[in-house]
Parts: structure tokens; sequence; C-alpha cells
């Protein structure tokens, strides 16, 4: 057995970040699905550019920030306690279904989130969903101030388990996560909550493109970036039998 340690991604991988749509609908409807795909593409983008300029903030400010510039370009007022209603959708998003039944199927391994979240966001989202009973370790990138796909946000997990790159599979639906665990030099598996072909489906004829199909195509595909995961798997649940399979 070479893998000593498996480490999540959180959000979009163990976590749907599209369960905000309830919150964003609630607050404006009719533009839930807008304020929802906008925002968390910009939270990422946010974190990129903070990066950039050397101008590190916490992933709640980012996520507020990306929020307010979200509801700027609607040219809407809302009220701080309704904005704040909406950043908390963050603390409880739904796992995805699978999840839970898949961190009790792999529990012989040594389990952790690695994530660009806050601590204090990390917390509350791992309490709420009740998988703090199955992860060792909930590792915010807050630690070393830099945000995936910097490498000094994935050398945390030797820093708090003490596994070797080599020793971690690395699990991530989000593109620009898997290119930069694989270029840091993790086994890496790819979740695949929407396929290429699904993706080309939605893309097919002469219909207009959405804000949900968009970001399906801007963050949920394999990054042409050179650094492709060692596997690719449609659910959580395909990992345990996957590790056997291919002797990890
Ligand atoms: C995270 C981002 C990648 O959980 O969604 O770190």
């Amino acid at each position: 057995m070479t893998i000593k340690a498996i480490i999540f991604d959180a959000y979009g991988t163990l976590y749907d970040v599209q369960s905000v749509a309830r919150a964003t609908e609630d607050a404006f409807p009719g533009r839930g699905e807008y304020i929802t795909q906008v925002w968390r593409l910009k939270q990422l983008e946010y974190t990129w550019l903070r990066s950039v300029m050397g101008r590190y903030q916490d992933f709640r400010a980012v996520t507020r920030e990306s929020l307010q510039y979200t509801l700027g370009t609607l040219g809407v007022e809302v009220d701080p306690a309704v904005f704040d209603g909406i950043v908390d959708a963050y603390n409880t998003l739904s796992p995805y279904p699978e999840a839970e039944q898949a961190l009790a199927a792999l529990s012989r391994y040594r389990l952790a989130i690695l994530s660009n979240g806050s601590p204090d966001m990390l917390d509350a989202l791992v309490r709420n969903s009740g998988f703090d009973s199955y992860l060792e370790a909930v590792i915010s990138i807050d630690a070393n101030r830099a945000y995936k796909p910097d490498p000094r946000a994935y050398e945390l997990v030797q820093e708090r388990l003490g596994v070797l790159p080599e020793e971690v599979l690395f699990v991530s639906s989000n593109g620009f996560d898997v290119a930069g665990a694989k270029s840091f030099g993790f086994k890496v598996a790819r979740i695949e909550r929407v396929s290429p072909d699904a993706l080309r489906r939605e893309l097919a004829g002469g219909a207009p493109i959405g804000p949900a199909t968009m970001f399906r195509a801007l963050r949920m595909q394999t990054e042409a970036l050179g650094y492709v995961p060692d596997v690719v798997v449609g659910s959580l649940l395909e990992l345990p039998g996957l590790i056997e399979t291919l002797g990890w």
C-alpha cells in the first residue's frame, strides 16, 4: 500500500457549492442561478487575483467581496442581514449524496480536507454535515496564506500529517485544483461531475447558453495546462475499488 492519506478538496468535491442557489433565489427571485454562478466564478478569481497582487485575505473576505461584486452587476441594494444570510449559506452547503458513504468506505486510510476555506467556514461546514467524525484533519490554506494552486497550499498536507506527496491521493472535482495538485506531486483522482460528453450535449444546437452551463464549461472540466489527473471517476464511491485495482 503506497497511499497513506486521502485528501479531499471541500467545495465542489465533498460539498455542493450549487446548493447556495436556495439562498440566492430566495433573496433575488429569478436571478438566483445567475448570482450563484457569477459569485462562485468571481470567488475563485479573487483568490488568484489577490495571490498575484500579494494581497491575501481569507476566504470569508473573498467570499463576501465576490458576492458584493456579483450583486453590484445587478445594481441592487441589499439589506446587510440578507447579505450575511447569503454568505452564511456556505456554512450549510449540502454534501454530495454519496460523500458520507464514501468517507465511511475509506476509513482505513487517514482522511483529511485541504481547502481554500477559512478555518471558521470549514469548521462550521464539517460540523454541520457531521463529517468531523470521519476526518483526522481539516486543513485550511489560511495557515500558509496561499490559495490553491500555489504549492505552499499543498505543502500543508505534509506539514500537518507528515506524509510525503507520493503517499497522498488527492481528490478534487475542480479543474484548477486537479492541475495544481498533480503539478505539486500528489496522485490525483478527479471526480468528474460533468462529463465532456454531457457538456457537449448541453452546448449543441442553437439554444442560448445559460450561466450554469458557462460554469460547467469554465470550472468543471479538465484544464489544458498539461497536468492531468491519474484517474477520473464519476463518483466518490468508485474510489475504494479503484485504489485496490491500481494497487495503490
Ligand atoms: C476548495 C476550493 C477549491 O475547497 O473549492 O479549496
